[in-house]
C-alpha cells in the first residue's frame, strides 16, 4: 500500500551544500501548508539512507559535494518506490544542455538561484498538488489491484469447489476409490514438486489428479465395480474411462479443468508407446500424464484389488526403477524413487484402514 495516502502531509527533500540557501529554502517550506523540509548537505548522506527516505517532492541544487545534481537524481530515480516522485533541480545558469541533461535524469521542474520566495512557493505548491494526485492514483490502483485479487481468488475458489464435488460424485458408487484418489494426486504434486513444475501447475496438478478415472461413470457397474479379473472384452470396454473423461472435461477455459482433461486422457499412455487409448510415445504424453501413470500406477500396485493382494513399497518401487524408460518416463520414476520417505508419510495418512475406521466410526 502507498504510504501517506490518508493525510494531506508532505515531506520536502531539500539537498543542498550551501547552508544559507539551505536554511532560506527551510524556512519557505516551512510556510508551505503542511510541508516538512528533510534538509541534507551532503548527497552522499542522503545515498546512505535513500532506500528508507520517504519524500512526496525533492528540491536538488546542481552543484554538490561529491555527486553533481543530475547523477543523484538518476540515482534517486532506480528506486522503485522513488522512480514516480516530481525533482526540481536548483541550478545558478541558464545553460540549456545542463537543463536538458537533469530533464533526462528525471527532473520535472527548474528553480533558478538565488531563489526568489514567490515563484519558490509556487513551484512547491504545484509540485505537491502533483505528488497529491500521484497518491491517489497510487491508491486507487492498490484498491483496484485488491478487488481484482479478491474476484480471481473467488472465481478459482469456485471452480476448485466444482471439480471437488465432481470428484465426490465420481467416487459415490465406489467409495473405496476416495484414498487412491488423495494419495495419486499427492504422489503427483510430489513428483511435480522434485521435477521443479512452477506453483500454479502443481496446484493444478494436485487438485486435477483425483479426476483421472471419471470417465468410468460411463462404464456399466458390473465392470467396473467387478470383484475378480476382467475379461478382454470388459478389459476393453473399461479402457475407454480416458477417453470418457477426456470428453467430460475437455473444452473448459478454466486451466484447472485444462489440465484434468489432459491427465484423464494420457495417464495410461507408457513412455514406450505400448499404452492406451492413443499409443502416444515419449514426450508426445503431456508431462501431466506421465507424472499419473507413476502415481497411479504405484498406488494401485500397493493396495489390495479385488484381483490381487497390495505389494510390498520394496516390490512396488522395484517395479517402477525396472519398467523406468519403457513403460514409464525415466525422469518421473526418478523423482518419485527419491522423495520414498514422504511417499510412505502420505500412504500413513490417507490409508485404506482410515477411511474403514472413518466410515465405521459414523456407522
Ligand atoms: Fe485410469
Ligand atoms: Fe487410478
Amino acid at each position: 500500500m502507498t504510504e501517506n495516502t490518508t493525510d494531506n502531509h508532505f515531506r520536502i527533500l531539500l539537498v543542498e551544500d550551501d547552508p544559507t540557501n539551505r536554511m532560506i529554502m527551510e524556512k519557505l517550506i516551512a510556510k508551505i501548508p503542511n510541508c516538512q523540509a528533510i534538509s541534507f548537505a551532503d548527497p552522499v548522506a542522503l545515498i546512505a539512507e535513500i532506500e528508507t527516505c520517504r519524500f512526496d517532492v525533492a528540491i536538488i541544487d546542481y552543484q554538490l559535494p561529491n555527486l553533481n545534481g543530475v547523477d543523484l537524481i538518476r540515482l534517486i530515480r532506480k528506486y522503485p518506490a522513488h522512480a514516480d516522485k516530481p525533482i526540481v533541480m536548483v541550478t545558478a545558469d541558464r545553460d540549456t544542455d545542463r537543463r536538458l541533461e537533469a530533464i533526462t535524469a528525471g527532473a520535472v521542474d527548474f528553480l533558478n538561484k538565488p531563489v526568489e520566495v514567490v515563484e519558490f512557493k509556487a513551484r512547491v505548491m504545484n509540485l505537491t498538488r502533483l505528488a497529491d494526485a500521484q497518491r491517489r492514483l497510487s491508491a486507487q490502483a492498490d484498491m483496484l489491484k485488491h478487488e481484482v485479487e479478491q474476484a480471481t481468488a473467488e472465481v478459482r475458489a469456485r471452480g476448485e469447489e466444482i471439480v471437488h464435488r465432481l470428484i465426490l460424485a465420481s467416487e459415490y458408487k465406489d467409495f473405496g476409490t476416495a484414498m487412491h484418489t488423495m494419495r495419486m494426486a499427492h504422489f503427483c504434486d510430489l513428483i511435480a514438486g522434485e521435477l521443479g513444475v512452477g506453483e500454479e501447475l502443481r496446484t493444478d496438478i494436485k487438485l486435477a489428479a483425483p479426476m483421472h478415472d471419471i470417465g468410468k461413470v460411463g462404464i456399466p457397474d458390473r465392470i467396473v465395480l467387478k470383484r475378480g479379473p476382467l475379461t478382454d472384452e470388459e478389459r476393453k470396454e473399461i479402457n475407454r474411462h480416458t477417453d470418457i473423461g477426456a470428453s467430460i472435461l475437455h473444452g473448459s477455459n478454466c486451466r484447472l479443468l485444462q489440465v484434468a482433461a489432459e491427465i484423464a486422457a494420457t495417464h495410461h499412455e507408457r513412455w514406450d508407446g505400448t499404452g492406451y487409448p492413443k499409443g502416444l510415445r515419449g514426450e508426445q504424453i503431456p508431462l501431466v500424464g506421465r507424472i499419473a501413470a507413476v502415481a497411479d500406477v504405484f498406488d494401485a500396485l500397493t493396495t489390495d484389488r479385488p484381483y490381487k493382494s497390495a505389494w510390498t513399497n520394496d516390490q512396488a518401487f522395484d517395479f517402477l526403477a525396472d519398467k523406468a524408460g519403457s513403460e514409464f518416463d525415466p525422469t518421473c520414476v526418478a523423482a518419485f524413487l527419491k522423495r520414498r520417505g514422504e511417499v510412505e508419510e502420505i500412504q500413513g495418512r490417507f490409508s485404506d484402514q482410515k477411511l474403514t475406521e472413518t466410515i465405521k466410526s459414523f456407522a
